[in-house]
């Protein structure tokens, strides 16, 4: 069968770098005449046939721009037999030939299903939490990084200046690969991640009572959102009791989802869009996309939703080790 006509999705969290994605989608498709269509809000925009022809005009001057022109959403109908039967009539209405899905494993999953619906899908790693276990890097990854490090940079110019100590939450949902780096990156005292458990006293309280003996009176403590049993604005507190420095809570929030994306998330991006257009033209459905260090890749779905991915001990030892 010759592809014509495909769309482009994003769905999930919205990370910077889906834009770059979305450009290269659509400029590869036209490159090898076929049509490009934009699903508004995720799925729901295949179940409600909210969607737009992109041209090249519709997709100039957004390789640079964060969030993404397509919108996105985490469709609950969509996880339902009838929203996704409605989602394929709506392709074979437009005349959908194929479907790129921009997002994380929910995401996945759903291109899954539609693709076993007759319509093939292929998925793209996008979110800033790397937490995707096929993929060494997701899109959008490098830039939330970057962010964290400039926001913490910031927090700790005042931390230093009160001999203070900030304890700062970083998004990642259940996965602490943006606390690692990012405490690495900013020199951080400690780093607590959802993977490891923790006893406060001895990795925060102890470290702090002996860095102090250094002569240093300010401290960075990066804590991943996901970390179970921890609350910044009550471990700020419970650290100022134990060691009579005074704490406060940061949680950078949002912030780290937003800006224009990195150097290496609009080339990873672009390298991702291109390569799943070169899949759908074979009529090849039912893959993710993916980075293995340098080189693109590609699997089955299911295979890529059960592969496991976790932070690196080395690095977390190296952290602890040069952290003081
Ligand atoms: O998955 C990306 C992410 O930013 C996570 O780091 C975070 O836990 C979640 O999304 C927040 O989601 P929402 O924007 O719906 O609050």
């Amino acid at each position: 069968m010759s592809v014509k006509r495909i769309g482009v999705l994003t769905s999930g969290g919205d990370a910077p770098g889906m834009n770059a994605c979305v450009r290269s989608v659509v400029r590869t498709a036209l490159y090898h005449g076929i049509e490009c269509y934009g699903i508004r809000r995720g799925w729901n925009g295949l179940i409600t046939g909210d969607v737009l022809r992109l041209d090249e005009k519709k997709i100039s001057h957004i390789i640079n721009r964060g969030g993404t022109i397509l919108y996105t959403a985490r469709s609950k109908e969509f996880l339902s037999e009838e929203g996704q039967k409605k989602a394929v009539s709506t392709c074979k209405f437009l005349g959908l030939d194929g479907i790129v899905a921009i997002g994380g494993d929910g995401t996945f999953m759903g291109a899954r299903a539609l693709t076993l619906k007759g319509v093939p899908c292929i998925g793209i790693p996008g979110t800033i939490d790397n937490d995707i276990a096929s993929t060494s890097h997701t899109i959008g990854y490098d830039t939330a990084l970057n962010t964290i490090m400039d926001m913490v940079d910031r927090v700790r110019d005042t931390t230093e200046s009160h001999d203070r100590c900030s304890v700062i939450e970083v998004m990642g949902r259940n996965a602490g690969f943006l606390a690692l780096n990012a405490g690495i990156a900013v020199g951080a005292t400690c780093i607590l991640v959802p993977e490891i458990d923790y006893d406060i006293d001895s990795y925060i309280i102890e470290r702090m009572k002996r860095t102090m003996t250094t002569g240093k009176h300010h401290f960075i403590i990066i804590v991943a959102e996901g970390v179970k049993g921890v609350e910044v604005g009550s471990l700020a507190k419970y650290i100022e009791e134990k060691t009579g420095v005074e704490s406060r809570a940061t949680v950078l929030g949002h912030v780290q989802r937003g800006g224009s994306p990195s150097v290496r998330d609009r080339v990873i991006a672009s390298k991702m869009g291109y390569h799943a257009v070169q899949l759908l033209k074979q009529d090849i459905g039912n893959r993710v996309v993916a980075i293995d260090h340098a080189e693109i890749v590609d699997y089955d779905i299911i295979e890529a939703l059960n592969m496991k991915k976790t932070i690196d001990p080395e690095l977390y030892k190296i952290a602890n080790e040069i952290s003081i």
